[in-house]
């Protein structure tokens, strides 16, 4: 038997502006996917038989990236992210099932991280019709937290660059690691999950929208850009004060960018009485917003009585391991 967890992430700073060269900074969270495989009589998944066509992620990495051509398998997933909500569910499921699987074939060798990043963005893409920045799988793999941009940026460690072919020609990025200071642990994020879903390629495509037919909005990307620097300065200092305003900031930004919803504007609102800075998370229309604060509990009930579903974690967790 072997297996593995991988934690999800949540965006602190500049979703939407990622996808026109930006930065975006993401912690890893304390919740996750685990996977546990074992050799079987026939292939299984949660218990009933498993459809490759359904499960592209997992199919991706047994047939693409390990040639898995050994007896067939019983995969079992558990899961404590809210899924298709912009916490990256399914680069964890991808980590998690690529770190367990090479424990099953290769149980005498270790693997690193950067390779599982690698080996879980490919997943990733192959199953966004190659379309997929690597912030989540990175931030999965990795742990602690993560700046993803097209260029190196200051402050920050770089790790490793990636590219893809995506329909659209040829993407690089810079994979780089931002230090949580101690300072940090006095804080919580609470994540709001708004009940629905985030639809990711949908949120991108509104966005290239609106500036193409408002050009003047493509200043809040630069905007969106220097909250993130000045955000990244807070977290290395630990001045959760500049931290929450930046998070703040960034929440109107991304109004003016259309993509936050009545439902999520009303779960910021109520947090912040509560918090050091609120924000929705991710994509938006949709998914989850997240307050960094050091009252949780109050906090999470400021959600559930705007009726979101919360949870709450430390910023950045361990990456993906073997159980
Ligand atoms: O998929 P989500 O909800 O974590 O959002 C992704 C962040 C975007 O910047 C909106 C899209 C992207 O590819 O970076």
């Amino acid at each position: 038997m072997a297996s593995a967890f991988a934690p999800g992430k949540c965006i602190l700073f500049g979703e939407h502006a990622v996808v026109f060269g930006h930065p975006a900074v993401a912690v890893a969270i304390e919740q996750g996917v685990s996977v546990r495989i074992e050799r079987s009589d026939d292939w299984t998944l949660e218990g009933s038989p498993f459809n490759p066509s359904r499960h592209p992620h997992i199919t991706h990495i047994l047939r693409n990236v390990f040639n898995y051509s050994g007896p067939p398998l019983q995969i079992d997933v558990q899961s404590s992210l809210f899924s298709a909500a912009g916490m990256g569910s399914s680069a964890a499921l991808s980590n998690a099932f690529a770190a367990a699987l090479h424990e099953h074939v290769s149980p005498d060798e270790s693997i690193d991280q950067i390779t599982l990043a690698k080996m879980a963005h490919s997943a990733e893409a192959n199953a966004q019709k190659g379309r997929a920045s690597p912030t989540d799988t990175a931030t999965s793999a990795l742990g602690g937290c993560v700046v993803v941009s097209d260029y190196r940026v200051k402050g920050t460690k770089h790790l490793f660059d990636t590219s893809l072919e995506t329909p659209e020609g040829s993407r690089s990025w810079a994979v780089n690691s931002a230090i949580i200071p101690p300072g940090i642990e006095e804080s919580w994020l609470v994540i709001g999950y708004s009940g629905t879903g985030s639809p990711t390629g949908k949120m991108v495509a509104n966005v290239a929208r609106l500036i193409s037919e408002k050009p003047e909005r493509m200043e809040e990307m630069d905007r969106i850009s220097k909250i993130t620097m000045a955000g990244l300065t807070a977290l290395s200092a630990a001045n959760l004060e500049a931290l929450g305003m930046a998070m703040d900031a960034c929440h109107e930004s991304l109004k003016n960018l259309e993509v936050s919803t009545p439902k999520l504007d009303r779960m910021v609102q109520a947090a912040r009485p509560h918090s050091m800075g609120a924000k929705l998370t991710g994509a938006g229309g949709g998914g989850c917003m997240v307050a960094l604060t050091k009252d949780p509990n109050r906090v999470s009930e400021a959600i559930e009585v705007a009726g979101g579903r919360p949870l709450t974690t430390r910023l950045g967790a361990e990456g993906v391991r073997s159980l």
